[in-house]
């Protein structure tokens, strides 16, 4: 069954259009990552799922029940912010079961869904602390912990590892990740990291300027980007674009090329000037310019290439994705 489906929905606030005839479906029990730069209108999009702001126009069905006008209490939706949100007067298990109380939930449902969610989470050794001693990543986990106890049908996820170091944000998307297989339930999950989105969905919506630019799964819009756009968000170190010009004279088209497809080649099309490399161990990044244009070779292995070198660069014709000036793609 369809969990979510949304409809030619728009947000305008005032004379501002920031949502524009969104139409996405999210399957029961599936993961879905929007992704897309700042201001993109994500949160906007995830506070009209939820209620906290109305649609302007269109429809929003949880479900088979249209809930635009269902306060947010009565979607079955919980939201975890990337601030948390906790409340600092009341230690963890206050902080998560609130919810549940003035549900009118009984103590002995209240207090088996605390049991559960701590242990999963971790949180059993923490449920008289107050907020204010605890770590980040503890937080962040109450956060998600208060969202559990109240078995929505739909989780929505606004940055939550925006706030933690690079280390306890990897560790905790592999527990979004196992929370996500264990409650089998539908998760809606905001980013605008590129990783966190590749490696969390099943499916990916990448917006921009509140407008649905592609939706598929990570290695469909990896693989076949409908745009320049799409194909230079996803993937990192960025796909390079190129004017296809350099390989054939008067050609106005854009070449892309990601980073792992253009190697070092004694017969390859570019000459380069390499500016820089990052010698990662596993990978080679060889940052070059060819003229005016800087592009990044991932070479796989350790490589004794420094800057200053003269280099050919090349590709597999296979590799080469073209797009035309205003950046549909074409090849
Ligand atoms: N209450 C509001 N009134 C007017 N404009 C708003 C309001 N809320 C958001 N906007 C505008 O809507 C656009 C989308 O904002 P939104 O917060 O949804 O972006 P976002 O994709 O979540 O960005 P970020 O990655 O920075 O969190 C922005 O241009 C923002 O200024
Ligand atoms: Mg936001």
């Amino acid at each position: 069954m369809t969990a979510l489906t949304l409809t030619k929905v728009n947000k305008s606030f005032g004379s501002v259009h920031v949502l524009k005839d969104i139409d996405i479906e999210v399957e029961e029990g599936e993961f879905v990552v929007f992704v897309g730069p700042s201001g993109c209108g994500k949160s906007t999009l995830l506070r009209v799922i939820a209620g906290l702001e109305d649609a302007s126009s269109g429809e929003i069905r949880i479900g088979d029940d249209q809930v635009n006008l269902t306060p947010p209490s009565k979607r079955g939706i919980a939201m975890v912010f990337q601030s948390y949100a906790l409340y600092p007067h009341l230690n963890v298990r206050k902080n998560m079961t609130l919810a549940l109380k003035q549900e009118k939930q009984s103590k002995e449902v209240i207090d088996a869904r605390v049991e559960e969610a701590s242990r999963m989470l971790d949180l059993g050794d923490y449920l008289d602390r107050f907020p204010s001693e605890l770590s980040g990543g503890q937080r962040q986990r109450v956060a998600i912990g208060r969202a559990i106890v109240r078995q929505p049908k739909l989780f929505l996820f606004d940055e939550p590892l925006s706030n933690l170091d690079a280390a306890l944000r990897m560790n905790t998307r592999i527990e979004i990740a196992a929370l996500h297989r264990q409650l089998a339930a539908s998760m809606i999950y905001v980013t605008h990291d590129q990783t966190e989105a590749m490696t969390l969905a099943d499916k990916i919506v990448v917006l921009r300027d509140g407008r649905v630019e592609q939706i598929g799964s990570p290695m469909e819009l990896y693989n076949n980007p409908a745009n320049q756009f799409v194909a230079g968000f996803l993937g990192s170190p960025a796909m390079n674009f190129l004017p296809a010009d350099l390989l054939a004279e008067g050609d106005m088209r854009t070449l892309g090329v990601r980073p792992e497809d253009l190697q070092l080649d004694d017969m390859g099309a570019f000459d380069a000037k390499v500016g820089h490399v990052e010698h990662l161990g596993g990978d080679t990044n060889v940052i070059a310019n060819i003229g005016p244009h800087q592009v990044t070779a991932r070479l796989f292995g350790q490589h004794d290439v420094s800057e200053g070198d003269e280099v050919k660069l090349g590709f597999a014709a296979d590799k080469a994705y073209y797009f035309d000036k205003d950046g549909a793609r074409l090849g």
